[in-house]
């Protein structure tokens, strides 16, 4: 019996790792635009890590992490998501010191045990980025309208929604405004959320069930609730964004899987996919460096895009925008001889630049022709026996079809120039 990739874990083919690469390029374009470095962090972290941001209450703690035992008897996770580890090694490092502000990004795959559906696996990939040390609003605006630049980029439509979730200062209130709502509406809701309304009340507003949804209606906004200072910060980050032009709506009763978020949250939403309708999302965590033990009032914001999901969208929307890669040049050399002659000159070509590919066993004309056109190469090289000597090629341009003779005296690095030169005069 063959073995099989785990539920929920996917192989990325060579015609989709196109796309991938395509969407890696520009985002690191774009971020580099803007700023932003890369940071690398291990996939395998301390559970506490974990448990300490992301917070003991949420479904990704509670149920979702892959958690073990290692042989040293520690309880270590794999990396649910990017933002605790890259602030764990911010602290650890003392990047701080080095730069008032930071801004950093980090690229790789994530883990969470969820039922796995169209554009919801349990290895996923984020593109994960992260500002440590600045908290005006301007910098809320100028990262979504990052996030915004990137889709845009891509080809790819979603919308913007944002929302506050206020501060240390003024949740507290709310969240008894919300479990007071919550308490009189007990018989209405599902268990689910009948749990969370002593859990983890904000969560109950996520909830997927329309029967609660009709319920949370009428229910107690965040924004109604916010403080001077938080209102003030969101009035700052809409205005920003407008100045900016990024089309937004405001969703007070948008909540976030994870507890770290203060401020403001957002998502960037599509239709297209179903259910998981969440290419990225992020928002501001003034509280999570202090949390995690390290500078007191080190803000920070950040979001993360799921790069499977941009790669189901861009398929949809606009998988043209990434072209074959192509084959410059397939040597056909016929025989051994002939092979013998190629083989090093493939060698020089590539070490020049040139994308080469050959058949490294001489097979016979009608095959390599074959191989050339699934290569997509632009033109071949053929070296026959005749050829050989006479002491020349033929040189096929597989636009035009047109063939000419190319002299194989001198050295190899003169062939290899001649050769160069004539594909280069010849190239659109
Ligand atoms: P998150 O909302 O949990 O936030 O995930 C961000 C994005 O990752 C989602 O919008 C989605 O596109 C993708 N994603 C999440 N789970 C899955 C899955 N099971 N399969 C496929 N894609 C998935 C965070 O993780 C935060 N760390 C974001 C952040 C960074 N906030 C501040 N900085």
């Amino acid at each position: 019996m063959t073995i099989q990739a785990l539920k929920g874990f996917k192989d990325i083919l060579p015609d989709e790792a196109r796309l991938w690469q395509h969407i890696e390029a520009t985002a690191r374009d774009i971020l580099h635009r803007f700023g932003f470095t890369e940071i690398r962090v291990p996939i395998l972290e301390k559970t506490e890590l974990f448990a300490r941001s992301i917070g003991e209450a949420t479904d990704i703690v509670e149920k979702e992490m892959y958690s073990f035992t290692d042989r040293n008897g520690d309880s270590i996770s794999m990396r649910p998501e990017g933002t605790a580890p890259v602030l764990r090694a911010f602290i650890e490092h003392g990047l701080q010191t080095r730069l008032p502000v930071q801004r950093l990004y980090t690229l790789g795959p994530m883990f969470r045990h969820e039922r796995p559906q169209k554009g919801r696996l349990r290895q996923f990939h984020q593109l994960s980025i992260e500002v440590l040390g600045l908290d005006h609003p301007r910098l809320d605006a100028e990262l979504i309208a990052m996030a915004w630049l990137i889709l845009e980029e891509l080809g790819l439509s979603t919308s913007l929604q944002i929302n506050s979730l206020g501060c240390q200062a003024c949740r507290p209130a709310y969240k008894a405004a919300l479990v007071d709502f919550l308490s009189s509406r007990q018989d209405l809701i599902c268990e689910d959320c009948q749990r969370r309304s002593q859990s983890n009340p904000l969560r109950v507003l996520d909830c997927k069930s329309s029967h609660c949804q009709e319920q949370y209606e009428t229910a107690p906004a965040i924004l109604d609730h916010l403080c001077p200072d938080c209102a003030g910060h969101f009035s700052q980050t809409k205005t920003s964004l407008e100045l900016l032009a990024v089309p937004y709506a405001v969703n007070p009763f948008m909540v976030r899987g994870l507890d770290y978020y203060t401020r403001t949250t957002f998502e960037l939403i599509t239709d297209a996919l179903g259910a998981q309708s969440a290419v990225g999302a992020g928002g501001r965590y003034d509280g999570l460096v202090a949390q995690l033990g390290g500078a007191k009032n080190m803000p920070g914001i950040g979001f993360a895009l799921g790069l499977e999901r941009l790669v189901l969208l861009l398929g949809q929307q606009n998988a043209d925008a990434c072209p074959e890669t192509t084959t410059d040049l397939f040597v056909a050399a016929l025989g051994e001889e002939a092979t013998v002659k190629a083989f090093p000159l493939v060698h020089l070509l590539r070490r020049q630049g040139l994308r080469v590919a050959m058949d490294l066993e001489g097979k016979s004309l009608k095959s390599q022709m074959k191989q050339a056109d699934r290569a997509c190469a632009r033109f071949v090289l053929i070296l026959g026996a005749e050829e050989l000597a006479r002491g020349e090629a033929v040189l096929r341009d597989m636009t035009s079809k047109e063939q000419q003779t190319l002299p194989l005296a001198g050295e190899p690095e003169a062939v290899c120039a001649r050769l160069i030169e004539t594909i280069t005069t010849k190239e659109p």
